[in-house]
């Protein structure tokens, strides 16, 4: 299967990241390529990309696309949470600029196999980006007690019916696993009444809870992200791009308190707190794609892009 994905606001990333030639630049979340060939076309001769992907077939097809750059590039199987290993592994120079692209690629979507696609019904739920990991889907909904079930579905799928789909799915193991996600559609589908079905998908949010539970998504974004702005030489960029409101918010939260200077009480006479302000926010509001690219490629409708500079 061809590894599919078409980069989202790539214009805006990379005047947003500023690119110098010779630069050396971090993508933490590889994918299809299509940022990570860009930066290296745009700072050609010599700029230098480190990459980052959880997924071993996006750092294979990297490998491949990325060919007429060989020697200029190196690629990590790994978290880009993981920024600091990294950083020392690539030799320890900090970046000029670095870009996350959250959220799971086209290909993963695409690909049946992999379990994350509402939209296929024989597949076995996986929805692992990191095919070693672990934890799956199946394991979450074949094996978690339902108030935790419930609270996944609530708080990371923010769905109305979380409460009601986690009983049903309880009731229905009891009976038999459920190893497709076609199984667990018709459950979804089940529980949530009609006149709530006109918005998308009846399963959408459902999915959406349980990648973000299985792949850990939101948890350690916020120290990810300051690792890496750490990472970053004076004046150098970092772009997020994120697609639902629980990672934007974390993302926006994690900016505003690197821009914050000292956190004192107002009424001391001098700061004890020694915080500095480490960053310039230069998106005070997020950077969503021209209706032109909305229409093109629909997985860009809720994009947001932010980037911050380096003090
Ligand atoms: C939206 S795609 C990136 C697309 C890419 N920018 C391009 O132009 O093709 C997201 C990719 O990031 C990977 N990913 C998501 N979270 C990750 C994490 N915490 N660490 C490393 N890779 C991650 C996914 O496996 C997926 O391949």
């Amino acid at each position: 299967m061809d590894f599919h994905h078409i980069p989202v606001m790539l214009e805006e990333c990379m005047t947003g990241l500023a690119l110098k030639k010779g630069g050396r630049y971090f993508d933490g979340t590889l994918g299809g390529a299509g940022h990570s060939y860009e930066i290296l076309l745009r700072t050609s001769p010599d700029g230098e990309l480190v990459a980052t992907d959880l997924d071993e077939e996006a750092i294979e097809n990297g490998e491949k696309r990325l060919k007429e750059f060989e020697g200029r590039f190196k690629f990590f199987n790994t978290n880009f949470k993981n920024f600091n290993e990294v950083l020392s592994l690539s030799g320890g120079e900090k970046f000029d600029g670095a870009l996350l692209d959250l959220g799971v690629s086209s290909y993963q979507l695409d690909n049946r196999e992999r379990g994350f696609s509402y939209m296929a019904s024989e597949t076995r739920l996986d929805m692992r980006m990191n095919s070693k990991a672990p934890l799956s889907a199946w394991d979450v909904v074949n094996k978690y007690d339902k108030a935790k079930l419930s609270y996944i579905l609530s708080v990371y799928g923010e769905e109305k019916f979380a409460e009601k789909i986690a009983s049903v799915i309880v009731e229905r193991r009891k009976v038999n696993p459920i190893n497709t996600t076609g199984e667990l559609v018709e459950i979804i589908d089940k529980c949530i009444p009609y006149k709530f079905k006109q918005n998308g998908h009846p399963a959408k949010k459902t999915f959406q809870a349980l990648r973000i539970c299985v792949n850990e998504e939101l948890d350690g974004l916020s120290e990810g992200i300051k690792d890496i702005i750490r990472g970053l030489k004076p004046s150098g960029r970092l772009a997020v791009i994120t697609f639902h409101s629980l990672e934007d918010r974390i993302v926006k939260q994690t900016f505003k308190d690197l821009e914050t200077d000292c956190v004192c009480d107002k009424r001391l006479p001098i700061c004890v707190c020694g915080k500095k302000r480490e960053i310039n926010i230069l998106t005070k509001k997020p950077i969503e794609a021209s209706e032109k690219e909305k229409e093109e490629n629909p997985r860009s409708k809720s994009a947001k892009l932010r980037i911050i500079e380096k003090i």
